[in-house]
């Protein structure tokens, strides 16, 4: 039994593609063929993996179908969390989705998912991510305060969620926890934040992370062992489509 991770497949079976790097860049060509290569080499079914976010360019659940049919493809048991594109999903209706595809995916958010005796607690998350605006060396200089203010509110919103989530679990006898954010847990200015703290607090052994696509993104946020807590990025493209094993 393994635990895999993996985020960003943003795919779009049915809907229009939305990112100019799936058109242009190599490392998208027939990504969803890639991927399902690495899970059927990797995965058995009583492997599962923990799908970080940005599932589906589908705006609503009619235009996920396809999507969520290849997810449902995939060897072992998938977990969902939540990303900023994925528009068919309002937290508030999380139940729903769970009860729609019973048996076959699980969307986490809110609460917890049991792995074996860890605790999978996972959000959205939310990080500043500008606009920043440079100096004449290119280093930051200052940034737009009012898009500052807005995010940080979002950020206090998830980290009550992700701290009802741990309570939930330690409530119910967990003591293990892994920790996934769609965000990274730090913007490019900060070297902690309130989720490396949360994830310190409760003694989180990993945060797993996306969302940062492309060379440039890739080292926008803590890689490595931090403190006693072990972060990765699982970005697909990052991965080169491997998902990544985390216990
Ligand atoms: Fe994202």
């Amino acid at each position: 039994m393994a635990l895999y991770a993996i985020g960003d497949l943003h795919l779009h079976h049915q809907s229009p593609l939305k990112a100019r790097a799936q058109m242009t860049e190599r490392v998208w060509k027939n990504h969803e063929e890639k991927l399902r290569r690495e899970c059927e080499t990797l995965l058995t079914p009583e492997d599962t993996l923990v799908l970080v976010g940005d599932h589906s360019w589908g705006r609503k659940l009619s235009e996920c179908e396809e999507d969520f049919r290849y997810i449902m493809s995939l060897p072992g048991r998938k977990i969902l969390t939540r990303g900023n594109h994925d528009m068919f999903w309002d937290a508030g209706k999380t139940g729903e989705l769970n009860r729609l595809f019973a048996g076959k995916l699980e969307f986490l958010q809110g609460g917890y998912a049991r792995y074996g005796d860890y605790a999978l607690v996972a959000t959205k998350g939310a990080c500043f991510e500008g606009p920043f605006y440079l100096d004449r060396r290119g280093r930051v200089a200052g940034w737009d305060e009012d898009a500052a203010a807005h995010a940080e509110k979002i950020v206090e919103r998830e980290l009550a969620r992700l701290r009802a989530s741990f309570e939930a679990a330690r409530k119910d006898g967990f003591r293990r926890f892994i920790m996934f954010l769609h965000y990274p847990p730090t913007n490019i200015l900060e070297t902690e934040s309130g989720f490396t703290r949360m994830a310190e607090e409760y003694g989180a052994q990993q945060v797993i992370y996306a969302h940062c696509h492309g060379e440039s993104r890739f080292h926008d946020s803590i890689l490595g062992d931090l403190n006693g807590v072990k972060y990765s990025l699982v970005s697909g493209d990052f991965r080169l489509w491997e998902p990544m094993r985390v216990l």
